[in-house]
């Protein structure tokens, strides 16, 4: 709502419910900060389209059945969900390609079907955020056809150069960049006789930003998908978009000697360079701009960057003070923590981020994304509970990818002829194992029945894990306890005004064992302990809280030799191996 109809509706309300004039002012500041504040808090789930529900029978995730599951949200207790990438793509990254950004990939639907599903989401109050892949496109897509062709407006829509030809008459690339997936970063065309930037699959040409109708047409589909109803963006591979005008080579890290890897060398021309940062601020105006002029809750913005911290915390805001993204994906429990990591470890990670954000900012916590093995297998399955505890009493947001609050699990055992994920075919039959990120793609599972409720087909684009049998939403439902229902215990508990708002503070008891602490005055005090060994550990957590006479266990895993409601003494917490524990002391809500 505009400024002019949120003073015609409070007027109108106004007259009928006989408030004050500053009773109205105040009640139009409480709405207009929840509408800017709403994602402070909030658990983003992510989903895989191509693997949460197909409702039509081809073993293809699709629109309709996640609109066919929406209630599972409601009942879990998520009001926000993100979608990987639902746009007419030839799949060759399986939607990271798109081929046209304002169609939806036919597979998974229509514009019709997208549109039911953002009303339906919308009336159970779901908000839904959209993958954007600015970065490249498709080489399907017309922008690069015609850009292989010369066709005028679009000649330089992509980066291309000449290359060079050696005495022996050897085509060579123009610099040494590398791409993600390895190998030489450029690709050439026989047409337009001219090597091409990619940056990942030789399918995903690298778009130029240098060129003012690319940046506009991005616009355009921003607003396009806004106009649509969405609540914002994901930003794929943000970091990546501008390169080295000069085209420099980049310096050897030397950490391997595998030439054709990524990390052989230092990305310092490929990736973060100042103006993907000038292009966050451009696109935080815009959305800033569109949610003003249309009302209703702040449109945001998150962001896919692998990178150094300093340089994640300039798409926050830069040390100007110039606004960036609502946040930047902190992977830090993807990728700096692991089964071997030490209390001491954990809490370092944590706290890292909270110093180094700038002040005013909210932090985020990704426990785990398509692009990565599970939580159950990277830390075991023992650790699920503990890391949904950790997940949800942290301050700022939570992302939670689909499937984790079951604590699915990866099927690495997928063979190499069922093996889809494009670098893990590159890799060949011995090596597509440990690269392959189909294993952490594997179609939800609802139940026990045929391709585990996920499909009516029994053949699904991924074999689906067979523990489904055991492990699927059903039985946890059916279970006193399961990881489900201490997922959805979590998110109810997470309300909390303590959780919310409260102070935080985390400590390592031992080597083994680590506590989180969040504190609010007149709402009491929350209590996360975690024992990230595979040892029964027991703590003294005394010295750590005010009042420790009034510990009661608020959530226990599935496995937990305690129980909801217990009273613990502080001097003696027991805790079984990779055991979560939350523990309240005189909370109100
Ligand atoms: C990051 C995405 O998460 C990943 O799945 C994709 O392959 C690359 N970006 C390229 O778009």
């Amino acid at each position: 709502m505009g400024l002019r109809w949120c003073l015609i509706f409070g007027l109108t309300l106004g007259l009928f419910t006989s408030w004050t004039l500053s009773e109205l002012i105040k009640h139009q500041q409480r709405v207009q900060e929840e509408f800017n504040n709403w994602w402070r808090h909030e658990v983003f789930y992510q989903i895989y389209p191509r693997s949460f529900q197909d409702s039509n029978g081809d073993g293809i995730g699709d629109l309709n059945g996640i609109t066919s599951r929406l209630q599972y949200f409601v009942d879990t207790g998520i009001t926000a969900v993100w979608l990987n990438p639902i746009f007419q793509s030839p799949m060759a990254d399986f939607g990271y390609d798109i081929s046209d950004y304002r169609a939806i990939q036919p597979e998974y639907g229509t514009l019709a079907d997208f549109d039911q599903l953002i009303a339906t989401a919308k009336a159970l109050g779901i908000k839904v955020i959209l993958d954007f892949v600015p970065n490249h496109s498709s080489d399907k897509h017309e922008w690069f056809i015609k850009s292989v062709a010369r066709e005028p407006g679009y000649e330089d829509f992509y980066i291309w150069e000449n290359g060079t030809v050696t005495e022996d008459g050897d085509r060579v690339p123009p610099n040494n960049w590398i791409s993600v997936f390895s190998g030489s970063a450029w690709e050439w065309n026989e047409e337009r006789e001219q090597y091409y930037l990619r940056q990942f699959t030789k399918g995903q040409p690298d778009l130029n930003y240098r060129n003012p109708a690319v940046l506009q047409a991005m616009d355009d589909i921003l607003i396009y998908w806004l106009n649509r109803g969405v609540a914002g963006f994901r930003i794929d591979a943000v970091n990546y978009i501008y390169e080295d005008e000069e085209l420099r080579d980049e310096p050897l890290s030397g950490t391997t000697s595998d030439l054709n890897s990524p990390d052989s060398l230092e990305h310092i021309y490929t990736r973060n360079q100042p103006e993907d940062y000038t292009l966050v601020q451009h696109w935080r105006q815009l959305l800033d701009n569109y949610s003003a002029n249309n009302g209703g809750p702040l449109r945001i913005m998150m962001l896919e960057a692998y990178a150094d911290l300093k340089l994640l915390m300039d798409y926050y805001e830069d040390p100007q003070g110039v606004q960036g993204a609502q946040f930047p994906f902190n992977f830090g429990f993807i990728t700096e923590l692991n089964e071997n990591s030490t209390a001491q470890d954990f809490v370092f990670n944590i706290e890292k981020w909270l110093i180094y954000m700038p002040v005013g900012h909210t932090a985020n916590w990704v426990m785990g994304n398509h692009d990565n093995p599970r939580v159950a297998s990277r830390y075991g399955a023992k650790a699920v509970d503990a890391m949904n505890m950790l997940l949800m009493t942290l301050p700022g947001i939570a992302i939670t990818y689909y499937g984790e609050e079951l604590g699915m699990e990866d099927y690495r055992d997928i063979s190499y002829e069922q093996t889809v994920d494009q670098p893990a075919c590159d890799a060949g039959d011995v090596d597509y194992k440990w690269i392959s990120r189909d294993p952490e793609r594997t179609p939800m599972q609802w139940n026990d029945e045929k391709s585990a409720g996920f499909s009516s087909n029994a053949s699904t684009w991924l074999p689906v894990n067979p523990n489904y049998q055991e492990l699927n939403l059903r039985a946890q439902l059916r279970a006193t306890r399961s990881h489900y229902k201490v997922y959805q215990s979590l998110l109810k508990f997470r309300k909390l005004r303590v959780l919310q708002e409260g102070s935080f503070t985390a400590k390592a008891l031992s080597r083994q064992v680590f506590a989180l602490k969040r504190e609010l005055k007149g709402y009491g005090t929350v209590l996360t302990i975690i024992n990230v060994s595979n040892r029964t550990q027991q703590v003294d957590v005394s010295d750590f809280i005010h009042l420790p006479n009034r510990l009661t266990l608020a959530v226990v895993g599935v496995s937990s030799q305690h129980r909801e409601g217990e009273r613990l003494k502080p001097a003696e917490i027991n805790l079984a191996p990779y055991e979560g524990l939350v523990i309240t002391l005189k909370v109100h809500k």
